[in-house]
């Protein structure tokens, strides 16, 4: 082979051995190989050579030509088979690699409380029911006591729905379930009443326009104070441990006489005083007292065979204590990083507590 030649090939077969991908393969092919390429080139001198000397140049030519095709589709052949071992190698799957954790969600807070006070409530005896959010006026208050105009209204700030005919209310609690529960059903009565309330209230870190309350009913002959003190004391030590202490003290309820508060011993200090309960040793729970014979009278009850009583308290403020939440507004925030947000600790519990009472309550629904 001729000088000329031979760095021709030398060249060509030098860069086609830089060659990496297939755009720098069929760069290489038009540069040597194409109408305008190197050989083509050199082919086209040929047309100087005499007759002897250009049919040895052009077997020079096609050995070249054919050098460097074979070369070409060996590099090729190397360069795909390279792309798709690299393909294979991304595409793999390590089926050795742990499996993603499926986003499987929680229960809120408020679910998870509501279940735990009705559990407690069912092992005592009562069964959860529930009944409407939007609700008459007559049981919101009338039935319970309450008389139109009656200035006992102005505690609840209550939202009332825009019509002309019945006054309707969103409940303000959940006490018009008393009524209904009563309207429904003779004596022995024993029930819970989970369920959302709403009021016309300004927000702040311990306040919300709508929240949840569980209220608490038992009916029945020979019904005393007692019951109702020996019950919530009961259940306050289930909710906050063995050791708490109750406090009950006079409150006015117009369905309830006498009216009572009960409050625990501050469970963050035991009673010595710390910010939670205001240094005064005593954390609020709940509202309560003897059915007003009135209300039971409006339902049909004979006032004189049957006592009984009832409770109302607030679930998110059972939750903020329990498990140390500050904010009550974070209820329905919708961040869902709150679940991890409670206590870690607590929350752990809070959360992998699903046990329904639906084994030992009937749950059932009281709407009209
Ligand atoms: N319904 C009352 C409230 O919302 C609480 C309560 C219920 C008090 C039952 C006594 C008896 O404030």
């Amino acid at each position: 082979m001729s000088g000329i030649l031979s760095d021709l090939s030398r060249d060509a077969l030098s860069a086609l051995a830089q060659v990496t991908d297939e755009a720098g393969l069929a760069g290489w092919h038009r540069e040597m190989l194409g109408r305008k390429g190197s050989l083509t080139e050199a082919l086209k001198g040929l047309a100087e050579l005499d007759a002897d000397a250009r049919r040895a140049r052009g077997r020079e030519l096609n050995a070249l030509k054919q050098e460097l095709e074979v070369a070409f589709e060996s590099r090729q052949a190397a360069i795909q088979s390279e792309l798709l071992d690299s393909r294979l190698l991304a595409e793999s799957i390590d089926v050795s690699l742990p499996g993603r954790k499926p986003a499987v969600g929680s229960l809120h807070p408020i679910t998870s409380m509501i279940r735990e006070v009705s559990e407690i409530f069912a092992h005592l005896g009562f069964q959860t029911v529930e009944g409407p959010e939007v609700e008459l006026a007559e049981y919101s208050f009338d039935m319970l006591n309450i008389p139109k105009d009656h200035p006992a209204r102005d505690v609840w700030d209550t939202i009332f729905i825009d019509t002309d005919q019945v006054e309707i209310t969103l409940r303000p609690h959940t006490s018009p379930m008393q009524v209904r529960t009563m309207l429904q059903q003779e004596p022995p009565v024993r029930v819970v009443v989970p369920g959302r309330t709403y009021r016309y209230e300004a927000q702040d870190a311990t306040h919300e326009w709508h929240f949840h309350q569980i209220e608490g009913l038992a009916i029945d002959r020979a019904i005393t104070m007692t019951d109702l003190k020996g019950t919530l004391a009961e259940f306050a030590r289930q909710m906050f441990g063995a050791e708490r202490k109750v406090r009950f003290r006079c409150d006015f309820f117009p369905f309830v006489e006498p009216g009572v508060d009960m409050s625990i011993d501050c469970p963050f200090c035991g009673g010595r005083g710390c910010r939670t309960c205001k240094n005064s040793g005593w954390i609020e729970l709940l509202g309560a007292g003897m059915v007003h014979p009135n209300v039971l009278a409006n339902v049909g009850y004979d006032a004189d065979a049957y006592t009984g009583w009832a409770f109302g308290m607030g679930v998110e403020r059972l939750v903020m204590l329990k498990y140390n939440v500050q904010d009550i507004r974070q209820f329905y925030g919708n961040d869902l990083r709150y679940s991890v947000a409670v206590r870690p600790g607590t929350a752990l519990t809070l959360f992998l507590r699903t046990i329904d009472c639906g084994g030992g309550v009937a749950r059932r629904s009281l709407e009209e």
